[in-house]
């Protein structure tokens, strides 16, 4: 009989995390080659029937350093400009890694969820959030948006004496946003109940940017209507290109029609510690909500994200799971003499999850690391990453851009006047760059045009990024068009 079934392999710690730290740190280099160069070897060793017996923790490890760790993904390359995600730092990764083992949970009366609360302090006040804006961490952007417009919903209904926590969604409802919204705002409008269809696009100006007037007009012509506006949600850093709605013109149209005012800054709202830009988010204050992610620009590992909100108790009204026969009797928080002895602030009633990591000490460990100079300097390297891009490109005769960058993203193309189809020949570098995978953009459309997108947010990506990745499509675009 096997005895590696549920043995406790403490001692065996440190052995593991060396071994691991530098597997870990060769990863880092990324001379390993892609996943899919040979997929069917790592594929071969990896599949296998369900083992009836262990093999203990020795063999698995093995397999983890010899097939995971090389054939793991791209996302932490320093070259990865894709979607909006990133590698974490080390420090993420290691005050992540202590959290699973010394905290599991973040409930409990540990220093784990006394930093819970601290460090959501620091990142709103580092992100010039208002004081009394209080937080509460999520997996990520998704759920930060869901928990942020569940707490719209409970206002907005409960303004018209309805319980929508209890009693549900009693009337057609409306969210105001635009196309350039995240579609996390549309899935949360499902999982609430409001429908996808309760999210109505507002018109865009030519950066992208919600069009005030549009709103106003909207929320005008619905007063009328059978329709309970929900919110206006605002984008600061839309996920395409980078826009900031104009948010006090936006704040003082919803405040006028009674309507909860929202702010997605899941990318863009760190973009605020950046003095040539800071001015863009003029009216931030006046949200009812804000959600902003550390996993992407502040350097977390995947599995942080935070919604801020005006009235915590609200969250509350709209997330608590009431009393329950298992809840009761096993905690004494009148005479706590024990960790144990205590939820500490009920966070699992503010949101959608009960077991949660404390993802607090994370946040505080990487600001703690490198202060509000350190993030402000990276979100300032990389905005101007995007603006060097915008300058070579506008210097090049085969080069177009398509919208200015705001942040750190420049939506960009190769144009030449031997092309016809200029959406598949950017397609076409972009999967060029894919396969050499040394600087990893995504596309995105802007109008119709088939456009390179850069977003920068890694860490480790530094200023000659940029200028490798101009260099890089530049010869693509030149070679493609030389092989026609
Ligand atoms: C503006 C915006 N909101 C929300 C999200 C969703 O975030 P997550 O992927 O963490 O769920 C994203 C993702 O890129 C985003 O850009």
């Amino acid at each position: 009989m096997s005895t590696f079934i549920e043995r406790a392999e403490c001692d065996s710690f440190p052995r593991y995390l060396k071994q691991l730290g530098t597997e870990l740190e060769r990863f880092l280099c990324f001379e390993h080659g892609d996943a899919m160069d040979k997929p069917e070897r790592w594929q071969k060793a990896l599949r296998g029937p369900l083992p009836e017996q262990g093999v203990g923790i020795g063999p698995v490890m093995d397999e983890i350093k010899r097939y995971l760790i090389p054939n793991g993904s791209k996302i932490s390359h320093p070259g990865f400009s894709s979607f909006i995600t990133t590698g974490p730092t080390t420090l993420g990764a290691l005050t992540s890694f202590t959290a699973s083992i010394a905290a599991p949970q973040r409930l409990g009366l540990t220093a784990f969820q006394f930093l819970e609360e601290q460090s959501l302090e620091w990142l709103g006040e580092m992100l010039s959030l208002p004081p009394y804006m209080k937080g509460i961490y999520s997996s990520g952007g998704s759920v930060a948006n869901l928990v942020a417009l569940g707490a719209a919903r409970q206002w907005a209904f409960e303004h018209i004496g309805i319980d929508p926590a209890r009693d549900g969604v009693l009337k057609p409802c409306r969210i105001y946003a635009t196309a350039s919204s995240h579609h996390t705002i549309h899935r949360s409008a499902a999982v609430l109940g409001l429908g996808r269809n309760a999210v109505v696009a507002i018109k865009e100006d030519c950066e992208g940017r919600m069009c005030a007037t549009d709103l106003q007009r909207q929320l005008t012509t619905d007063a009328s209507g059978p329709y309970l506006p929900i919110a206006v949600v605002a984008t600061a850093g839309t996920t395409s290109a980078g826009a900031i709605d104009p948010l006090r013109q936006l704040a003082n149209i919803a405040r006028a029609h009674k309507v909860w005012f929202h702010v997605d800054g899941a990318y863009g709202l760190p973009g605020i510690l950046d003095p040539r830009v800071t001015a863009l988010y003029d009216g931030l204050e006046l949200a009812d909500s804000v959600v902003v992610d550390p996993h992407k620009w502040l350097g977390a590992p995947i599995g942080i994200g935070t919604t801020f909100v005006r009235d915590r108790d609200i969250l509350q009204r709209a997330f608590t799971q009431g009393p329950a026969d298992y809840l009761e009797g096993t905690i004494s928080e009148t005479t706590a003499q024990s960790s144990l002895d205590g939820l500490g602030i009920p966070y699992a009633d503010f949101g959608v999850e009960l077991s949660s990591p404390p993802r607090g000490a994370v946040v505080w460990a990487l600001i703690k690391e490198i202060g509000k100079a350190g993030m402000r300097e990276r979100i300032c390297r990389h905005n101007a990453m995007a603006r060097l891009i915008a300058e070579r490109a506008r210097a090049h005769p085969d080069l177009e851009v398509l919208r200015e960058p705001t942040l750190s993203i420049c939506c960009f193309r190769y144009v030449s006047q031997n092309i016809t189809d200029l959406n598949a020949f950017n397609r076409s570098i972009h999967r060029q760059l894919l396969r050499n995978g040394e600087n990893m953009p995504s596309t995105t459309m802007i109008d119709s045009a088939l456009v390179i997108r850069p977003c920068f947010i890694g860490a480790r990506t530094l200023e000659y990024h940029a200028e490798e990745l101009v260099d890089e499509v530049i010869a693509i675009g030149d070679s493609l068009i030389q092989t026609r």
